[in-house]
């Protein structure tokens, strides 16, 4: 299979958001990647249900929504409402998690994990078969444009590691500072999906830049 990967709109132009959204459409981007960030779990605020709606109208690909906020359970239904295709929570952001992902698939969306770059492997041996999309922090979350940390590469690793001896189904996804020059080492230790925000956004041509993501 090859690489999937996931464009932030968090880094495209918000006065024009239907223009990046339908050059996204016409690239070889598999998913939209959508960041919704609370103020409270990270230090940054991006947007709520009016923005994702309005971007669900015009995307052509499904929508990965990574949800930055507390109590994530509260809003199951009002983000399936909105247009969520995996909804993705923080391990760190549910008291009860194995509840909130069967939510999540009761409402019919995928159920994503994302784990800060603190939060060890290990944390996941009990929920990995239920966890569609493992999303890997590679930054601290809360802000695009931000440098991939170094220990991301073996956390990779030890996830490949533990979803081939669970025979879990999972996809491992790496969010945060992703670009063309680390993106191969970062396939070649196990992900298969790449989220891109500024690395895209910021090129001379995003769609070329996704094209280059996606040939890797
Ligand atoms: C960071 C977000 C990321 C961000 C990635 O908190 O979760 O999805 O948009 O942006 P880049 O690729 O610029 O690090
Ligand atoms: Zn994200």
């Amino acid at each position: 299979m090859s690489t999937l990967i996931a464009p932030s709109i968090l880094s495209g132009d918000f006065a024009h958001l239907a223009k990046d959204i339908e050059m996204l459409n016409n690239s070889d981007a598999d998913r939209i990647h959508v960041d919704i960030m609370d103020g409270v779990f990270v230090p940054n605020m991006s947007f709520g249900f009016p923005v994702l709606k309005a971007i669900k109208k015009y995307a052509s690909k499904p929508l990965d929504v990574h949800l930055m906020i507390i109590q994530p359970e509260r809003y199951i239904s009002r983000f399936k409402e909105a247009g969520a295709d995996t909804l993705i929570v923080h391990l760190e952001a549910c008291t009860h998690l194995h509840n909130t992902l069967l939510a999540i698939k009761k409402a019919e969306m995928q159920a994503g994990v994302a784990i800060n770059p603190h939060t060890a492997i290990n944390n996941l041996e009990a929920i990995i078969l239920e966890i569609d999309q493992l999303l890997i922090m590679s930054v601290n979350p809360g802000f695009g444009g931000q440098k991939l940390i170094e220990p991301t590469y073996r956390k990779i690793e030890l996830a490949r590691n533990l979803i081939e001896r669970s025979g879990a189904k999972t996809i491992i996804g790496i969010d945060g500072g992703v670009d063309l020059t680390n993106a191969p080492k970062l396939i070649a230790v196990g992900a298969d999906l790449l989220v891109s925000g500024s690395s895209i956004f910021k090129s001379e041509n995003p769609i070329q830049t996704i094209a280059q993501l996606k040939a890797l």
